[in-house]
């Protein structure tokens, strides 16, 4: 099981690479918005690349066919070693050699038809499903064990995490990839008891080392 960073920031992805437990990158148009307001995508998307020579998911804002293979090929060119194109869920998911995620995913029958589809990845929004009253757990339970009966190439990622519970739930429930928001991810190394314990060791370590002293 893998962990993404739900994040185009560069300062924030450049420290949570330093934790190693961090093996792609994935943005989408409201985090960009966000985080890097009026960024120039290419130069942005091609710092995160060359930071993180990590798979990295950038996301179509197009919306007819003809226009988002444009857009798709544009993106890849601009590293196809690492570039991911992420495709929101509609009829269009059919793609060439490019890895793609297909994304905005909040049900199973979406979930398999992009992987029948050939997707790399099929990104299932936790968050949103629950806001919408449904268990994010059954679907990726339901999507998990159909791509393992029909041995689909597909990755399950699970975005729109929300706490650390929606990260448990998710690799409980069979996801291949949890992508994380650079706060979570903190939060899920951190232990009050932990800190705790730290702080009783050293202090008595700091107690007998200057007691030699003396
Ligand atoms: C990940 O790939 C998604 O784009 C992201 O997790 C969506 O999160 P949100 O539902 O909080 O916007």
């Amino acid at each position: 099981m893998a962990i993404f960073l739900d994040s185009s920031d560069l300062n924030e992805i450049r420290q949570l690479m330093a934790t190693g437990v961090v093996s792609g990158i994935t943005t989408n148009p409201l985090i960009i918005s966000k985080e890097n307001p009026g960024v120039d995508l290419k130069t942005h998307i091609l710092e995160i690349v060359s930071m993180s020579k990590l798979p990295t998911s950038v996301e179509l804002t197009t919306e007819t066919e003809a226009e988002m293979v444009a857009e798709a090929r544009e993106y890849t060119r601009w590293h196809p070693e690492h570039i991911v194109i992420k495709v929101p869920m509609t009829e269009v998911v059919r793609h060439d050699k490019t890895p793609v995620n297909v994304t905005c995913i909040m049900s199973f029958n979406q979930a398999y038809l992009s992987a029948l589809a050939g997707a790399t990845y099929v990104s299932i929004f936790s968050g949103r499903v629950r806001d919408m009253g449904y268990e994010p757990a059954k679907i990726i339970e339901q999507t998990r064990a159909a791509l393992d009966r029909e041995k689909l190439k597909a990755q399950i990622i699970v975005g729109s995490i929300r706490h650390i519970g929606d990260v448990n739930e998710a690799l409980h429930a069979g996801a291949h990839i949890v992508t994380v928001p650079p706060a979570i991810l903190r939060k899920m190394c951190w232990n009050p008891r932990t800190t705790e314990t730290i702080r009783e060791f050293n202090d008595a370590w700091k107690a007998d080392r200057s007691k030699r002293k003396r």
